[in-house]
Order: C-alpha cells, then sequence, then structure tokens
C-alpha cells in the first residue's frame, strides 16, 4: 500500500527580545523609513543569554510533539536545516537528539541556506514514502544576529533568530506533499556568502580584521534570482500537482522580503490573501522563515484541513524549493472526534469529501501516465527527425 507523510504537529520558538527598527537606527546609520519601504521589516527577534539554535529546536520540536500526541522515543529521524549550527562540528542535530530524549532517532542536519526548510521536508517525506521510518521531525532555524556584521547596514537590518519545526508522520490516506521541485544555481555561488572562517580561508586575525566571518550580500543579485525563481517554481509544482490556480488556498514563500513576495505575487496573478506575510514581525530568519510563517497561519486560522498550501524557498547556494502541500493533519478518525461545531454534519461529510479528493489525485496521476506513455514515442520520433 503507497504510504503518505503528513504533518501532524508543528511548534514555533522565538527569542523574547525584540530588535526594532528604531533600535537599528541608534546602532547604524539608517531609518525605520528605508527599511520598511525596501523590505516590509519593522522588528526582529534576536537570541539573548543562553539563547541558542539548540535550544530553540528544543523548544519547536517539544511543542510539535505535543501537539502530535508523540513522545520523544518514537521519532525516527531528526533533520534540522540550519546555517548557523551552534558548533561547526558536533553537528546541533545530534545535540537536540540527545536533550529531546529522542533515544531511537537518527539525526543530521542540512544546509540549504534558507531554502534548507523544503529540502528537509522533502526528505522526510522520502524516508516515510519508502517505509523507512514512522515519525520524522522537521527543523528550520538560525540564529543569524551571530553571523551578521552588526556595523554593516546593508545586511544587519534584513536578518533575524528563530525556529519552526513540524513532525511528518505515515498515513495510508493521501495527503502531504503533491509536488515539489528542488533547485540549485550554483554558478551565484558568492552571492551571499561569509568569505571566511571555512576552509578555504580559516579563522584567523586576518579574517576577524576584515570581518570576513560574517555574511555578505549581493542584495540586488539576490533580488532578481528570488523573483524569477519564486515564479517559475511556483508554477512548475502547481501544474506538477495536477490542481488548478483556484485550488489553492494559500502561499507560504520564504519571508526575505515584502518586495520580493508582492512582485512574485503580481507575477503568479495571486490575490494578497492568498499569500502568507510576516516578515514585518520577524525579518528574514532564514531556513526558519517558511516553519514559522506555517505556524503563524495556522494561529491566524488561515489554514484548514483540506486546504491546499504552496511553499516556496530561495536562498544561499543559491537554491530554490517548493512544495504544494494537502493540508490534513488529522487522521479521519481524529478528525471525527475533534469537531466542535458540528459533529453529525462533518462525520458525514468529511470521509465523503476525503474520499473524492483521493479519487481525483489518483485518476490525475493515471491520467498523467497515460499522457506521457502516449507521448513517448511522439518525443522519440520528433528528435530523430530533427538529428536528421
Ligand atoms: N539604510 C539606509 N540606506 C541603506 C541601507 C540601510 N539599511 N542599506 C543600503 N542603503 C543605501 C545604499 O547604500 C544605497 O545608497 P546609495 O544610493 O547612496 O549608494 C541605497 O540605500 C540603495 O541601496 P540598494 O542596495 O540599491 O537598495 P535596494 O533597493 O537594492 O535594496 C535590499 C536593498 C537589500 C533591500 C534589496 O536588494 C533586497 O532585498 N535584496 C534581496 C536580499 C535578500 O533577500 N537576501 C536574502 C536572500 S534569502
Amino acid at each position: 500500500m503507497k504510504r503518505y507523510g503528513r504533518i501532524t504537529g508543528w511548534g514555533k520558538s522565538v527569542p523574547a527580545r525584540v530588535l526594532t527598527n528604531f533600535d537599528l537606527e541608534q546602532m547604524v546609520d539608517t531609518s525605520d523609513e528605508w527599511i520598511v519601504t525596501r523590505t516590509g521589516i519593522r522588528e526582529r527577534h534576536v537570541v539573548g543569554p543562553g539563547e541558542t539554535t539548540a535550544t530553540m529546536s528544543l523548544e519547536a520540536c517539544r511543542k510539535a510533539l505535543e501537539q502530535a500526541r508523540v513522545s520523544p522515543e518514537e521519532v525516527d529521524l531528526i533533520i534540522i536545516a540550519t546555517s548557523t549550527p551552534d558548533y561547526l562540528c558536533p553537528p546541533v542535530s545530534s545535540m537536540v537528539q540527545d536533550q529531546l530524549g529522542a533515544t531511537r532517532a537518527g539525526a543530521f542536519t542540512l544546509v540549504a541556506g534558507c531554502t534548507g526548510f523544503v529540502y528537509g521536508l522533502v526528505t522526510a517525506s522520502q524516508f516515510i514514502e519508502t517505509g523507512l521510518y514512522e515519525r520524522v521531525l522537521v527543523v528550520g532555524v538560525e540564529t543569524l544576529s551571530k553571523a551578521v556584521d552588526w556595523t554593516d547596514r546593508a545586511t544587519c537590518v534584513l536578518f533575524g533568530d528563530g525556529c519552526g519545526a513540524v513532525l511528518v508522520e505515515a498515513s495510508d490516506t493521501p495527503t502531504g506533499i503533491l509536488s515539489c521541485e528542488l533547485g540549485s544555481d550554483g554558478s551565484d555561488w558568492d552571492a551571499l556568502m561569509a568569505p571566511g572562517g571555512g576552509c578555504v580561508k580559516p579563522f584567523s586575525e586576518e579574517v576577524l580584521h576584515n570581518r570576513e566571518h560574517y555574511l555578505r550580500m549581493d542584495g540586488k543579485r539576490i533580488f532578481k534570482f528570488a523573483t524569477r525563481k519564486m515564479t517559475e517554481a511556483v508554477t512548475n509544482v502547481v501544474r506538477a500537482s495536477g490542481l488548478s490556480w483556484d485550488d489553492i488556498d494559500l502561499i507560504i514563500p520564504h519571508q526575505a522580503n515584502a518586495r520580493i513576495t508582492d512582485l512574485a505575487m503580481r507575477r503568479l496573478g495571486v490575490e494578497p490573501e492568498k499569500m502568507m506575510v510576516n516578515v514585518e514581525r520577524y525579518g528574514n530568519t532564514s531556513a526558519a522563515s517558511i516553519p514559522l510563517a506555517l505556524c503563524d497561519a495556522l494561529e491566524e486560522g488561515r489554514l484548514q484541513s483540506g486546504d491546499h498550501v504552496v511553499l516556496i524557498g530561495f536562498g544561499a547556494g543559491l537554491t530554490w524549493g517548493a512544495a504544494v502541500l494537502h493540508w490534513q493533519p488529522e487522521s479521519e478518525v481524529e478528525e471525527l472526534i475533534n469537531v466542535e461545531d458540528s459533529p453529525l454534519l462533518a462525520s458525514l461529510f468529511k470521509p465523503v469529501r476525503n474520499a473524492v479528493w483521493s479519487t481525483q489525485v489518483a485518476a490525475r496521476a493515471r491520467l498523467q501516465d497515460m499522457t506521457m506513455a502516449a507521448m513517448t514515442p511522439i518525443y522519440r520520433l520528433q528528435r530523430r527527425i530533427m538529428r536528421k
């Protein structure tokens, strides 16, 4: 029987300390007006004493497990997407695995810039679909306040700290990722980087003096890449999912800059209420931004069971990743128990809706297979003619 990866739990963690644009005005030559008009950001959270990538991950994972009513010992794998681990070695994922008490779980840290969470979610779903694992925790987390140069106004106003985590569990009902695209264009690797502190230029007095251990960015190059990739990748995954635009209830993009989201929204022809934007509260939290926005969308009631949501990430690498998800956190049985307003109506309606949706997905998949089978000989013939 085919298996699917269902998100059953989620949780977020942000440091209590908030740094507003007005605070930044006291630190570098900038203004609230410049930051808001160019980025949409009003404030960001930054870690205080004792708060790290590991501590935020731990809090978000605990919340996700609690929500799903799963104990840490039941977790098979922990994937942590981050570019700002506590240490270069050991992997922060093992520290979280231990502190969480996930005694049976494997753990690894994934580095794919701001796209890390989408890469992690797709990876988790694959482990579940192949039947290897039942429960995988996926975390997007960053402590970027330790990686930015607080004297560089071009970067320090953009970033923030935070974490979001989800639990993906095996399910027999069609749900979870319907289509996805993971991409990389390493030809632009230097558009967002920390030049020093790695193996090419290990940490030294020179690195420290030149502040090369901090992030540097070619903002314009990233802006162009991000707006192009958001539009292309979202269009590709929606098409591949077999759904129509009307079936999409919410798009959750990486929260880098409200202008990027705005432009992509106009190019895609999407209504503003279908685009989740919370960059004004957190700034760019890189790998954490999509799971944080997912948690906020749920808190704000913008995502309901049965909805279709598109995730789209882009960032350092340069990388991008998009996925269409069917959002159905409860199993059918749990839904019946949890329905508050009209349990009788819901008990009749939800299984029917689920069955119709499953049939639709299966039919679309079969239709796509048939179309491919029919077209392949025609494509081959066409290629042979063109070669001649
Ligand atoms: N406050 C005030 N002025 C600032 C400033 C700040 N924080 N940062 C830059 N400026 C100045 C520049 O020095 C420049 O001044 P000049 O014209 O006198 O040289 C002016 O503002 C315009 O700078 P520019 O870099 O052209 O601005 P922009 O419109 O391209 O916006 C970004 C800059 C960073 C907001 C924009 O390029 C961007 O969002 N890029 C994508 C970044 C991103 O998302 N990165 C993460 C990827 S995941």
